[in-house]
């Protein structure tokens, strides 16, 4: 479903002009009987823009393609987003009247919404070379007429409710070099007939229902470009066959159920560019045959159930930048091979995710060439390597077993790393000092691990370009840092740090740009200063749970404050003046219960209220935000 929806999405992008009718200046007028076919086409729509032009008793040669001799040779019709619908009331076949057009190459149909099957009638259309349908909500089988067609080239429907199997005459088809018909909900085994296709370069048949094993005999259609079969209910075993498709770009068979393990044969399929197997139950290892693809960009088996250790062999690819083996039963270390995969020159990086595995030891200091590294969940031990700062990008090492924060390697000198996550892992000790001379970082997370020594580095926080730091649950057990420095941050989130001592005046100052503060379930005490309400960007404000005292001091500049959590605390005196937000009502003043600032309470009688009792709950100053998260 969601496959279909990203479809209609695109769709709908290029949908943005409702009208397209392509025009063409011809000799002879339209031919009467074409002309006639038309209006009755016309005549069985909802009136609409799409058919405005389309006036009786005009030449037709105006608003569709002829030939020389006046016959309509080809209609592209762009419908807007809403398609055009039908006449409800109409009987008998909707569309039928296409049929008359004989002469007919090329029918292009896109959000025309049809009201029932294809029709039959348009078996006259013999010369038609192209189908190409999108969003036409056909609905039921595909009629055997399709196969007199015999000169169909490209066979296109894309998003629709053609159900049943595909049927034994497409096979009549034969001069067929695209057959795509996809994000429909057709079923059945593949006919086996579908050899006869042997000029076929495309073939599609993605988000369908199709189930059966695949047959073998595909690997008889050798013009084979592009074969993609992802999103159905295929099962068996990948046919090693298809290692015989020495055309063979691209491989998909992503989402099904297929079983056993990849066939090395396919390692003979030199032109394979592209290999899709996610979301299956493969078994078995990558086997060595397939790093004999030279030209071999992306391999993709994630969420399988491969086993063993990643191949040594792996270094051996060519040209491999993006190696997908999330989520399946890898066991073993990272090899240090796997920095030999190539930079791709396409899109200048390489990308693995080794996620979800149960992978060990250390990582090895030979990840310069990555851009991107996804391997959290698995039970990687040591330390980072910062050869994944020369290339890198983005960084996933979350809910490991990393125990050191000493990296492995140095600092390179001109760091490119943006986004590294190493929360969830082991890591005692001080903050790593490493991570201050990484220049490039913009967003770090490196919560809940065992830190236990030392401040929050100032030069940590003050790092040039960093925008997100999240440093929670750990254990430091020591004060805010104090020096002088000034950071970008926006967004901190230093919550559970057993951060103890005071709040100086100063330390707002230090960051002028923050939106988001979390400094909740700590040690802190004493007043929270009045320079909080310097942070002019604020939305989300949780100082619960610690042990400040005093007077709330005036909030009410913090205007764009949407979260604001100051419950349990030993705050004493007046409520503070907080932003009126969108509801601003004189209340009256009057004294608040126990229960100050249940969720309802209008903000505008909070302000200035005299208030004996400590802030118990969250100040929710737009209703409608009380609950809301802000992760990043
Ligand atoms: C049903 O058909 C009649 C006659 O063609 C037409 O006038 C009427 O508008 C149609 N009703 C709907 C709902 O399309
Ligand atoms: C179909 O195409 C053939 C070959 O191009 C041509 O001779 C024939 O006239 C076309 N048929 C029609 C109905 O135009
Ligand atoms: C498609 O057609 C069916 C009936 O054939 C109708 O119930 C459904 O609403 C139509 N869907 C769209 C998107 O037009
Ligand atoms: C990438 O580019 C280099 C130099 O431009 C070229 O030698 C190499 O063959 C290219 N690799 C691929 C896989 O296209
Ligand atoms: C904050 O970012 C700006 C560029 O956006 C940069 O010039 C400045 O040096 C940065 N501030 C700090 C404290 O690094
Ligand atoms: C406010 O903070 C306290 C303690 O940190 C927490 O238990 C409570 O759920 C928070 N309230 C809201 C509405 O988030
Ligand atoms: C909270 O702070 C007060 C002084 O302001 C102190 O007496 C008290 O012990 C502190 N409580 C805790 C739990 O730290």
């Amino acid at each position: 479903m969601l496959h279909l929806k990203a479809h209609v999405a695109i769709f709908f992008l290029s949908l943005a002009t409702t009208v397209w009718i392509t025009t063409a200046q011809k000799q002879a007028p339209c031919n009467p009987g074409d002309s006639t076919a038309l209006q009755e086409f016309k005549a069985e729509f909802q009136d609409n823009d799409v058919f405005g032009s389309w006036l009786s008793g005009t030449n037709c040669c105006s608003f569709v393609e002829c030939n020389s001799g006046g016959r309509v040779e080809s209609i592209t019709i762009v419908a807007d987003r809403y398609g055009v619908y039908p006449r409800l009331n109409h009987t008998g076949v909707v569309g039928a009247s296409l049929g008359k057009l004989t002469a007919l190459k090329s029918l292009t149909l896109i959000g025309v919404r049809f009201y029932g099957p294809i029709p039959t009638a348009w078996k006259s259309l013999t010369n038609l070379t192209l189908l190409y349908g999108v969003l036409n909500n056909f609905t039921g089988k595909i009629p055997p007429e399709v196969g007199k067609l015999r000169n169909l080239d490209k066979l296109q429907l894309y998003v629709g409710n053609l159900e049943g199997s595909l049927p034994v005459a497409i096979c009549q088809l034969t001069k067929l070099s695209r057959l795509e018909i996809e994000s429909q909900l057709l079923s059945g085994p593949l006919p086996r007939c579908i050899t006869k296709l042997v000029n076929l370069q495309s073939f599609s048949l993605k988000d369908n229902r199709f189930s059966t094993p695949i047959a073998s005999s595909l690997g008889s259609l050798l013009s084979l470009q592009y074969l993609n079969l992802e999103n159905n209910h295929f099962s068996g075993t990948i046919p090693p066959s298809l290692g015989k498709l020495s055309k063979l770009q691209t491989l998909s068979l992503s989402n099904n159920r297929l079983t056993g393990s990849i066939p090395a044969e396919l390692g003979k399929a030199r032109t394979l560019r592209e290999l899709n197997f996610d979301g299956n139950q493969l078994s078995g290892t990558i086997p060595s045959e397939l790093t004999e693809l030279q030209e071999l960009d992306s391999l993709s088996i994630n969420n399988n159930r491969l086993s063993g250790s990643i191949p040594r062999y792996i270094g051996n690819f060519q040209s491999l930048t993006s190696l997908g083996l999330s989520s399946n039963r890898l066991t073993g270390s990272v090899p240090p091979e796997i920095g030999g995969l190539k930079v791709s020159n396409r899109t200048g990086t390489v990308y693995i995710t080794l996620d979800h595995n149960s992978l060990s030891g250390n990582l090895p200091n030979t990840l310069s060439n990555v851009g991107t590294l996804i391997a959290s969940y698995n039970r990687l031990s040591g330390g980072f390597p910062l050869s994944l700062c020369v290339n890198g990008y983005s960084v996933d090492l979350s809910h490991n077993l990393l125990d050191t924060g000493v990296p492995i390697g140095t600092v390179p000198a001109n760091p490119t790393l943006r986004i590294l996550d190493l929360s969830y892992n082991r890591i005692p000790g001080p903050f790593p000092s490493w991570l201050s001379s990484v220049s490039s970082l913009w967003n770090i997370d490196i919560s809940n691990n065992q830190f236990n020594v030392g401040k929050i580095p100032d030069s940590l926080l003050g790092l040039p370009e960093l925008d997100t730091l999240k440093a929670s649950n750990n254990k430091l057990l020591s004060p805010l840092p104090t020096s002088e420095f000034t950071s970008n941050l926006t967004y901190l989130d230093l919550h559970s740090l057993q951060l103890t001592g005071g709040i100086s005046e100063k330390f707002f100052y230090k960051f002028p740009k923050l939106q988001y503060l979390d400094m909740s379930k700590n040690m802190l005490q004493g007043a929270l200063p009045s320079s909080i309400a310097q942070l002019r960007s604020l939305f989300h404000l949780d100082m619960s749970s610690n042990n400040l005292s005093g007077k709330v001091p005036d909030l009410s500049a913090l205007e764009g404050l949407q979260y604001l959590n100051l419950s349990g605390n030993m705050f004493q005196g007046y409520v503070p003046s907080i932003p009126s937000g969108e509801r601003s009502s004189p209340g009256s003043a009057q004294e608040l219960p126990d229960s100050v600032a249940n969720f309802d309470l209008a903000p505008s009688k909070l302000v200035n209220v005299q208030y004996r009792y400590y802030i118990q709950q969250t100040l929710c100053i737009r209703k409608h935000f009380c609950r809301s998260t802000y992760s990043r």
